[in-house]
């Protein structure tokens, strides 16, 4: 039967939450003998005010996983009220069984693609990360009708298509809230709030490693590697922190949200990527002196190409951001995202963007979500690419840049260099000179209005080449401007 989308297929009358049926199952109980279809009613009469119940198969018993867990069985109750169905965990997909999570052993299983396969689940929660198995399992779940709520931005930024495309053929729910900056509400936001506006600009703080790296690093003036060594200490990076450090987490982030923001299909390939390891506590120092702090953005923005066409650019890297931009107080380990949009104007959306209960419960706002959907029988809202606009090359995008180099203390040396910028319509905003106490010497940092990144890449490459230029030690983009 064709359902409509919000509609009830089963031409049943009575509202959810009025029938009282069989469900008896609770959260963190197996209850096998579910036998129910989703999308029928079993109003065998047990006076619970509650649909049937719906069966949740968790793939991931890590930092997610174990808070999904607990929070599912802690609120069991309310989420039965919230959903109009009590929820229940048919099993929980592992790699060790032999580990004690505190759980049922008899609901741990290493097979996670038998797991989604039973037909007692009607919801599948993945927080188990990774590539593979991970996309074959989500397909096949997706296939049999399952609902699929992920936190796997890996996964999403780069089979995003395929995997709406399958939510699109059998009608089954997709949702990842917490693949992007953790419990803090962006994607639904982009998806359903601002559905009926047009985004032009999404430029988040997504990456907590490297916000707690840069903020330690303008806090104490400590260098990258102190920095880095503490956020380890900490518990804040991983032990191999490349994923994070070189901006490969927050590219993955923004494909997804310049996906949805754009209506286009952008990967994580597409994304233009600069990781903070080059960023020095004197980049750090002159940015204050500039009235900024260092960031490490994630920007999503709809430009004008040279034709007058709309291009999607999405690119990552440490930009200078002004003191006075909202994204500037974010210190320590927060992510926040910051929006543009043609009507709404500016937003901003603040809060923690890792760690196993705020992940959790952006997973469990999901969870509920396509719960309610399966009793009321509706849908979330679907991926849409219908714009499809080409994406641009770095080269296209224009911004303001911050230039450091290393130059020869001699007359002439500020007009030889200013000339290389001006030569290129690279217009200099601001000069700073500096006595280089390392070296014979002179440390000049200047301050461009907008250009476009080729001219800014050509000049830096002539820069390079000049006698009076030892070295060019930092390039970084100035955002948050409109100067
Ligand atoms: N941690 C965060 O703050 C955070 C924030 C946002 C999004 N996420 C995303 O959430 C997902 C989970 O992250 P996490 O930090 O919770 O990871 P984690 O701590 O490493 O946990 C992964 C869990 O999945 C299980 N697992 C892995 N591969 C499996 C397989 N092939 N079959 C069965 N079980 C398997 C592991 O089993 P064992 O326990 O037996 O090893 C473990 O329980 C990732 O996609 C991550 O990107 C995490």
């Amino acid at each position: 039967m064709t359902e409509l989308k919000g509609e009830r297929s089963d031409g049943g009358s009575g509202t959810v939450g009025e029938r009282s049926d069989g469900g008896s199952g609770t959260v963190g109980e197996r209850s096998d003998g579910g036998s129910g279809t989703v999308g029928e009613r079993s109003d065998g009469g047990s006076g619970t005010g509650l649909g049937r119940e719906l069966g949740v198969a968790v793939l991931g018993m890590g930092t997610v996983g174990t808070e999904v867990v607990r929070i599912l069985r802690d609120n069991a109750d309310d989420l039965a009220a919230r959903v109009g169905a009590p929820l229940a965990i048919r099993g929980i997909a592992v790699r060790d069984l032999a580990k004690d999570r505190g759980v049922d052993p008899a609901l741990l299983t290493t097979d996670a693609e038998a797991l989604v396969a039973r037909d007692d689940v009607d919801i599948v929660v993945e927080v188990m990360g990774g590539i593979e198995p991970t996309r074959t399992v989500m397909l096949r779940a997706l296939d049999a009708g399952k609902s699929v709520v992920t936190a796997n931005k890996a996964l999403l930024a780069e089979y995003t298509g395929e995997l709406a495309d399958a939510s699109r053929r059998a009608r089954a729910d997709l949702y990842f809230e917490a693949a992007v900056a953790g419990a803090i509400p962006v994607i639904r936001p982009l998806q359903q709030s601002l559905a009926g506006d047009s985004v032009q600009l999404v430029a988040g703080i997504v990456n907590g490693t490297t916000n707690f790296i840069l903020s330690a690093m303008a806090e104490n003036g400590d260098d990258y590697e102190v920095a880095l060594k503490e956020a380890t200490r900490l518990g804040y990076a991983e032990a191999d922190p490349t994923a994070d450090v070189e901006g490969y987490d927050a590219a993955a982030k923004a494909a997804i949200l310049a996906s949805i923001a754009f209506h286009t299909r952008v990967k994580a390939a597409d994304v233009y990527r600069e990781g903070i390891t080059g960023v020095s506590s004197a980049d750090i120092a002159s940015a204050k002196a500039f009235d900024c702090t260092i960031k490490l953005l994630a920007i999503c923005e709809r430009i004008i190409d040279g034709a007058g066409q709309p291009r999607v650019s999405a690119r990552v890297y440490p930009a200078l951001v002004p003191l006075k931009h909202p994204l500037a107080s974010v210190d320590g380990a927060y992510n926040a995202v910051f929006v543009e949009a043609e009507n709404a104007g500016r937003l901003m959306f603040y809060g923690q963007g890792a760690g196993g209960a705020p992940t959790a419960s952006a997973v469990l706002g999901d969870l509920v979500m396509a719960a309610r959907n399966k009793v009321h029988y509706g849908r979330g809202p679907l991926d849409s690419a219908y714009a499809n606009l080409p994406i641009a090359q770095i080269g296209e995008v224009q911004t303001r840049y911050y230039v450091a180099m290393h130059v020869l203390d001699r007359p002439g040396v500020l007009s030889t260099v200013a000339n290389e910028f001006s030569s290129r319509d690279v217009s200099i905003s601001t000069v700073r000179q500096q006595t280089d106490h390392s070296e014979v010497g002179a440390r000049l940092v200047i301050l461009t209005h907008h250009a476009p990144d080729a001219a800014l890449s050509a000049t830096v490459e002539a820069l390079n080449k000049l006698d009076v230029v030892t070295s060019v030690s930092s390039v970084l983009r100035l955002e948050g401007t409109n100067e």
